[in-house]
């Protein structure tokens, strides 16, 4: 991360274009909002656009405006984001997603900085930094025809990678804590700790849904907590379970027996015993014939 902040630091002041590459959650738009608010066009206005979320006839008269009677409906003109961004940084998200007919009309735009809405004849010069963003593989879309690849290179003067949060275990530590006391403070509460049983935990976890994903466990884990620690307990059983399984399996090659036994001792003192029987898949009576065989009861 420390590589990313870097490499943000240092083309934010330049006008050219970023693609920031990542899996949903990583903290694309906030990437693109520190961009923008690094540059010198802070000042000036950041729109965002999510290509994928409006269709695509309006995508277009979004972006380039309209005139008046341009289309059923267009009762008035209508200026367009990338005559309102002028001076600023559009941020395109999701632009894997926009159709091949856009994608020829941004080339355009980028190439010559001149934008002309639906239905006119005129086009009027503009000043926009562009930053676009996706979550999938924009070389893959070009092989396979669905993205212009003349407009990929275009966009991808300067590429920025985010990694999964899963890559980056050191972050998880500071994210948990940065939103313990985010939440904590915004409910009122004061949960600003966690046991290094659930950290550990939450360290192992593959987190598929990223940054948004741990922020959710954590307003979850603030608002079931009655005291002032999060617990393991306090997690959400895929968090835990997953986990539990993938750490032990992966490290070691063990029978089924020696696993059980291993995990027992490990976690007993973390989970009651209808919680370890659920873990393991075994019935209630087969964890406590277990444990006396082994003579590893709890108490
Ligand atoms: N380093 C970070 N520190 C604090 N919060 C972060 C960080 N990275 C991401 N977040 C938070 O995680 C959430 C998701 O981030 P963001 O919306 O930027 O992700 P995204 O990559 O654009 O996701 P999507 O692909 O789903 O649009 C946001 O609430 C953001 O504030
Ligand atoms: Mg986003």
């Amino acid at each position: 991360m420390q590589d990313l902040f870097g490499k943000i630091r240092k083309v934010a002041p330049t006008d050219s274009t970023v693609l920031i590459q990542g899996e949903s959650g990583t903290g694309k738009e906030l990437v693109a909002r520190a961009l923008h608010n690094l540059s010198k066009r802070a000042k000036a206005p950041l729109i965002s656009v999510n290509c994928a979320a409006i269709p695509e006839t309006l995508l277009e008269s979004e972006l380039f405006g309209h005139v008046r009677g341009a289309f059923t409906g267009a009762v008035a003109s209508k200026k367009g984001i990338l005559e309102e961004a002028d001076g600023g940084t559009v941020f395109l998200d999701e632009i894997g997603d926009m159709s091949l007919a856009l994608q020829a009309k941004l080339l355009r735009v980028l190439e010559e900085q001149a934008i002309r809405p639906v239905g006119s004849t005129k086009t009027t010069q503009v000043n926009i930094r562009f930053i676009t963003a996706t979550n999938k593989d924009l070389k893959a879309a070009v092989r396979g025809g669905a993205f212009r690849e003349d407009l990929y290179y275009r966009i991808n003067v300067i590429s920025l990678e985010i990694p999964p949060l899963r890559a980056r275990k050191g972050d998880v530590e500071l994210l948990v804590k940065h939103y313990l006391r985010k939440y904590s403070d915004d409910m009122g509460r004061q949960v600003k700790d966690i046991t290094s049983g659930a950290l550990a935990l939450l360290m192992d976890y593959g987190w598929p849904g990223n940054v948004r994903e741990l922020q959710n466990v954590i307003e979850r884990a603030i608002l079931i907590s009655d005291g002032d620690l999060i617990q393991p307990e306090h997690l959400p059983q895929g968090v835990k379970a997953g986990d539990e399984f993938t750490r032990h399996s992966s490290d070691r090659k063990l029978s089924i027996e020696e696993y059980t036994k291993q995990f027992i001792k490990e976690f007993q003192g973390q989970y009651n015993e209808k919680q370890l029987a659920e873990l393991l898949g075994i019935t209630r009576k087969s964890l406590w014939e277990k444990r006396k065989k082994w003579g590893i009861a709890k108490d």
